[in-house]
């Protein structure tokens, strides 16, 4: 019964909880709350748990998205209460008398046991994190050291620790090490804005974390960095995070749009050419394409840039016609890396999985995307 109800019941929890625990407005992207993809993702993930419940290792993939979000947003052990409390008070709001004493024991159990999962998890990874070389635990101090527009509405960020020892500001042991693809989280203090995630474009080792940022219409963060974030100012990251990243020593493809190229370019100047078997990028002009120059510049490897006119997106049947040119010239046994807008990446998907390929790796740029998004094979 709760299955049939999870949309209402998501749909109670976030605006009570805002309601009874302001401090949870910290955390949350308001975006996110109106496009209805955080309600998604929460049901999304009570869902698949009470399926496998008998079974919790076939919820680990699952858990291991949900980890690197919570990690990479400073979610801390205290909050879960928070998020049991409003979550049962909202199954007994929806369900009202339906929501009988036993089935209140067993889904305050079951969650619980969720939370536990989830809060051993993140444990885990933050550790794992902060112990790999130059990581650090929770949200670190940095400053903006370098801002550069690298195409139209596209800035370049440069991040330097505020706490780098002298010592280590250009020494190899001052670097940071991440994995390429993944994502740095700012908050900017002062601001009242809750963080967002971008794609790391430094190589890992040196000691100063890059993004791109692209302005997005009436978006709080982006404008924020791309009109008023100074040289000089402050902000606080969390330790790179995400599964979004190459496996090693495997043959790959990747297609991309707009923005959606971040990853892209960490995995170019990252991974060993042999394995690079295509790039297939999507945008509207050569003057909004972030990192045109390496693309075209790779000159050893089968890539190709699709510009499709100012404010115009690429049409479904451009799209299918050149993914079925890459995936026929690359083959069906590659891992193929998708990211863009979620219309996009779902045409590229199906036609890729017409193909027969299976490893079809999605990366969304929002929220709850799990099940696009295989991560393991
Ligand atoms: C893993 C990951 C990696 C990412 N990497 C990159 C990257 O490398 N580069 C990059 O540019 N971006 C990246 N993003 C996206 C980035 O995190 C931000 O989502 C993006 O910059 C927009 O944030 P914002 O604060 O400017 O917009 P938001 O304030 O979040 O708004 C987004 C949109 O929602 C609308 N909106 C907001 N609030 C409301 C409301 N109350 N009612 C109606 N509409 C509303 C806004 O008008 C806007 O159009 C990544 C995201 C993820 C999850
Ligand atoms: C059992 C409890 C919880 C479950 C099942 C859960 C589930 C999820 C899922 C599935 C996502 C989307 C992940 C992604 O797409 O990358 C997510 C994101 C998120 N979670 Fe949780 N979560 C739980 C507890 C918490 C707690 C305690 C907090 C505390 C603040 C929290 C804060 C967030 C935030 C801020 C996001 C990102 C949402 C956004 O900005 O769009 N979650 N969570």
């Amino acid at each position: 019964m709760v299955m049939e109800h999870i949309d209402e019941i998501t749909e109670v929890f976030y605006p009570r909880m805002f309601d009874h625990n302001s401090e949870m407005l910290f955390y949350f992207n308001e975006a996110n709350q109106r496009n209805h993809m955080q309600q998604k993702a929460i049901a999304r993930a009570v869902m698949v748990w009470a399926k496998h419940l008998h079974e919790p290792d076939k919820f680990k993939g699952l858990l291991d998205v949900i980890s690197h979000r919570h990690v990479a947003l400073y979610v801390t052990q205290d909050l879960y209460s928070i998020i049991y409390d409003n979550f049962m008070h909202s199954m007994t709001q929806v369900l009202g008398g339906n929501f009988t004493s036993d089935m209140v024991t067993a889904w305050s159990d079951a969650f619980i046991w969720l939370c536990k999962m989830c809060i051993e998890n993140e444990a885990a990874l933050a550790k794992a994190y902060e112990k790999r070389q130059g990581g650090w635990a929770g949200e670190r101090k940095f400053k903006l050291v370098g801002k550069r527009k690298i195409a139209e509405t596209t800035i370049q960020f440069d991040f330097s620790p505020v706490d780098l020892l002298p010592w280590h500001q250009n020494a190899e042991d001052g670097g940071i090490y991440f994995d390429p693809g993944q994502y740095l989280t700012i908050r900017i203090p002062g601001t009242g804005l809750s963080p967002r995630h971008y794609t790391v474009t430094s190589l890992p080792g040196q000691n100063v974390l890059q993004c791109v940022s692209r302005l997005v219409p009436n978006g709080a963060v982006s404008s924020y960095m791309h009109e008023e974030f100074l040289i000089g100012d402050r902000c606080l990251l969390t330790v790179p995070c995400g599964l979004f990243t190459p496996y090693p020593k495997s043959d790959m493809v990747m297609i991309s749009a707009g923005i959606g190229i971040t990853p892209m370019y960490a995995f170019l100047n990252t991974v060993e050419r042999k394995y690079i078997k295509g790039i297939l990028h999507f945008d509207q002009s050569a003057e909004r394409m972030a990192f045109r120059d390496a693309i075209e510049g790779a000159t050893d490897l089968d890539t190709k840039i699709i510009f499709t006119g100012d404010e115009r997106f690429a049409e479904q049947k451009d799209i299918e016609t050149e993914t079925n040119v890459l995936a026929i010239r690359a083959g069906i046994d590659a891992d193929y890396y998708v990211c863009g807008p979620l219309p996009f990446m779902d045409v590229v998907k199906k036609t890729l999985q017409s193909h027969g390929i299976k490893n079809v790796f999605c990366h969304h740029f929002g929220t709850g995307t799990e099940p696009m998004c295989p991560f393991r094979r």
